[in-house]
C-alpha cells in the first residue's frame, strides 16, 4: 500500500467518529432526497437517477472488478446503463491500450443488459441513438417474470465477471425476488448493488404515491436474503467512504 493509500485508510477510519460530519451528511441525505436531488443529473446526454457519490462507488467498483457483463433493472430515460456502458468501454479501451492495440468499436467485448417493465419509446429511440447503444441490450418486461429471468441468465452464460444492479420496483417481495434470480448470476469477488435501500432509514410516509416505506423496501429485503446467503457481504468500505448514498447496506459483494 503507497504511502497515499495509507493516509486515505487512516482519514476513512476517522470518518466514522467524526459525528459533525456524519450527521451533517444524514442531514444532507434526508432533505435532498424529498427534494428529489437525484433526478437532476444527466451521464453522457442521458437522465440517470442516482447521487453523484454513487456513480462515483460505480465507478471505482467497475475499475476494480472488471467486469465483462454488468446487469440492470430498472432503465428509466438509460443513464445507469449508459453510464455501464460507458464504464465497460474504459475497460476494453484500457485493454486494448495495455495491449498497444487499436479497439475496435464494432466489436464491443464488454457488455450491459437492462430489464425494465416499461421502455417508454422515446427513451428506447434515444438510447438506441447513444454513441455507445453498440454494447447495451434491453429487455422489457418484469424484472421478476421466469421468462424474463430464464432470458437473462441465457444471455448471462459465456460471461466471466458478472455484476447486477438492482434498481426497479422498490418493494421488500419484489427486492426480494430480484435478489433471488440475479444474485446468483454474480461472479465470486463481483457486487451486487441494491439501490434505495436508503428508504428504510428515511422518515416513514415520504413516498405517499409508492409502494414502498419503512419496513418494506429494499434495505429489508437484502436483510431477509443476506440471513440465507453468507456468500455476500455488506461493503461497509464503500458507504463509510461515500457518506451520502441512496444505498447504504446495498453494495454486496460476493466471497463465495
Ligand atoms: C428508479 S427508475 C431506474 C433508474 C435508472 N436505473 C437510472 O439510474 O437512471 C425505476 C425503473 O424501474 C422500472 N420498473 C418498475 N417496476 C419494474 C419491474 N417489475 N420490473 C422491471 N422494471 C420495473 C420502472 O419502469 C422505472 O423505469
Amino acid at each position: 500500500m503507497s504511502d497515499f493509500e495509507k493516509e486515505t485508510q487512516q482519514r476513512l477510519r476517522e470518518v466514522r467518529s467524526n459525528r459533525r460530519l456524519v450527521d451533517d451528511a444524514r442531514a444532507f441525505t434526508n432533505s435532498s432526497i424529498a427534494a428529489k436531488y437525484s433526478y437532476n443529473f444527466q451521464w453522457q446526454g442521458r437522465p440517470i437517477i442516482q447521487y453523484p457519490q454513487d456513480i462515483v462507488a460505480m465507478q471505482e467498483l467497475v475499475w476494480a472488478v472488471r467486469p465483462d457483463l454488468i446487469i440492470e433493472t430498472g432503465i428509466a430515460h438509460g443513464g445507469s446503463l449508459v453510464l455501464s456502458a460507458s464504464l465497460l468501454a474504459m475497460l476494453d479501451y484500457a485493454d486494448a491500450a495495455t495491449k498497444g492495440e487499436l479497439l475496435d468499436p464494432r466489436a464491443p467485448r464488454r457488455r450491459v443488459l437492462g430489464i425494465d417493465i416499461d421502455i417508454r419509446a422515446h427513451n428506447r429511440e434515444a438510447i438506441m441513438a447513444h454513441p455507445l447503444a453498440g454494447r447495451i441490450d434491453m429487455l422489457q418486461g418484469s424484472s421478476t417474470d421466469p421468462e424474463i429471468i430464464e432470458q437473462v441468465a441465457r444471455a448471462a452464460r459465456g460471461y466471466q465477471r458478472v455484476m447486477v444492479c438492482l434498481d426497479s420496483n422498490h418493494t421488500h417481495e419484489h427486492v426480494l425476488a430480484e435478489l433471488l434470480a440475479y444474485a446468483p448470476l454474480v461472479s465470486v469477488g463481483s457486487y451486487c448493488v441494491v439501490f434505495d435501500t436508503v428508504i428504510e432509514d428515511m422518515p416513514a410516509g415520504l413516498y405517499p404515491d409508492r409502494d414502498w416505506d419503512v419496513g418494506d423496501n429494499p434495505k429489508t429485503a437484502v436483510k431477509t436474503f443476506l440471513s440465507g446467503h453468507p456468500g455476500f457481504v455488506v461493503d461497509e468500505a464503500i458507504e463509510a467512504k461515500l457518506l451520502i448514498t441512496v444505498a447504504p447496506g446495498g453494495y454486496l459483494r460476493r466471497i463465495t
